[in-house]
């Protein structure tokens, strides 16, 4: 979508992975979807340094409702005892702490979790999330007929965009389309949205992380083209400092979303993340992979003994054209060792005359210059990464 907005990839911090339509805030005062956590989680975000890397976004999810609208006006209204001050307020606090405010809604009569959605009251919807100094708009696709969305999904775009306020404007209608065996129309995305869910929601397991890999390798050849500055393909949240992920497979996803040029952006209690968790979340070198100017998706190029290679071509180019390249080595591998295979630079796709000068970037090791006819070795843990930055030189 051609408004100016999310020319790099969205970073920040969604609240529905880990906290999901957790509503009784008697029971669970720091978890519910409530002004708290999103009041918490902006002031987390600047005091843990993740503002610093990048991470913008504080977006909330579903379960932010009343579940019927205000009688009079038919405006949404937020829940009077979770949100008792309203979303301005908290907009202001987020905006105060230099951070910017994400809202979910649903195009469909209802969200996935049974409160209003925006379907009879688009324009008052776009206007209200103006009024309430919204940056990014997330519109889910539950309760919907998949019929509507193709022009339904764009005519909520052009309202927003008629406020003349920015907001970033994520759309689930591909995912939906998918899900019903439908192949989306990308240019339509391209034009109408700024990120675009493609396929199913991220799940707190290895399992479901390597589905959406799966997903995103297989289908590369009309998904990977159409994402660039302005509009990504989203593969959803970013699964680290919570329960399923092993260290390793936390470097795994970080680095494979970095690859895809995805969102970042995270849903966890930024207040328990181990140091070594947060550490890849902050990772400077493997952010700046995912932020690239290029703004040119990744792919996997090659699988070999189980081990797969993705590589994204990136920033700097040379004078005379060649990219540098991440190259990430996943491996699919649980026979316990870490598994050691050599690739030349030319099996990677690099091909560069003058070669390359190689940094792992989880290492933060600079490993030297390689020309392409060189073997490269790598070492994969069970179900992990490596992932390294070619230069050309
Ligand atoms: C489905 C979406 O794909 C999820 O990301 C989340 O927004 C839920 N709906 C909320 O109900």
């Amino acid at each position: 979508l051609d408004n100016g907005l999310a020319l790099k990839p969205p970073m920040g911090w969604m609240s529905w992975e880990r906290f999901r339509c957790i509503t009784d805030c008697k029971l669970y005062p720091d978890e519910c979807i409530s002004e708290n956590l999103f009041r918490r989680h902006a002031d987390l975000l600047v005091s843990e340094g993740y503002a610093d890397v990048g991470y913008e976004y504080v977006i909330i999810d579903d379960c932010w409702l009343e579940k019927d609208r205000d009688n009079r006006t038919q405006k949404l209204v937020p829940d009077r005892k979770r949100f008792p001050n309203g979303l301005n307020t908290l907009a202001d606090h987020i905006h105060d702490k230099g951070l910017k405010f994400g809202l979910y809604q649903d195009f469909g009569t209802n969200t996935c979790a049974g409160y209003p959605g925006v379907i009879k009251h688009m324009q008052l919807d776009a206007q209200t999330f103006a009024d309430w100094d919204v940056d990014y708009v997330k519109l889910d696709g539950c309760y919907a007929n998949l019929t509507d969305m193709v022009e339904g999904y764009p005519e909520f775009g052009r309202l927003l965009n008629e406020t003349g306020r920015p907001m970033v404007y994520s759309c689930s209608w591909p995912a939906y389309q998918e899900d019903a065996g439908e192949i989306p129309d990308y240019e339509s995305l391209k034009k109408h949205c700024n990120l675009w869910r493609n396929w199913d929601d991220i799940e707190d397991s290895l399992e479901s992380l390597m589905q959406i890999i799966d997903y995103f390798g297989k289908n590369q050849d009309r998904i990977q083209p159409h994402g660039g500055p302005g509009h990504w393909n989203d593969p959803d949240m970013l699964l680290l400092g919570n329960y399923g992920l092993s260290y390793d497979q936390s470097k795994l996803q970080m680095a494979i979303w970095a690859i895809m040029a995805a969102p970042l952006i995270m849903s966890n209690d930024l207040a328990a993340v181990r140091p070594e968790i947060k550490a890849i979340l902050q990772n400077r070198a493997v952010i700046a992979v995912d932020q690239d100017e290029l703004g040119i998706q990744g792919r996997r190029i090659l699988t070999r003994n189980l081990i797969e290679v993705w590589q994204r071509p990136i920033t700097p180019v040379t004078k005379s054209g060649q990219h540098s390249y991440a190259v990430a080595f996943v491996s699919r591998r649980d026979d316990g060792a870490p598994y050691r295979i050599p690739f030349t630079v030319k099996d990677l796709g690099l091909n560069n005359p003058n070669g390359y000068q190689v940094q792992d970037l989880y290492a933060n090791r600079k490993l030297g210059v390689y020309q392409t006819d060189a073997q490269f070795f790598t070492r994969v843990n069970p179900n992990g990464v490596t992932f390294y930055k070619f230069t050309a030189l």
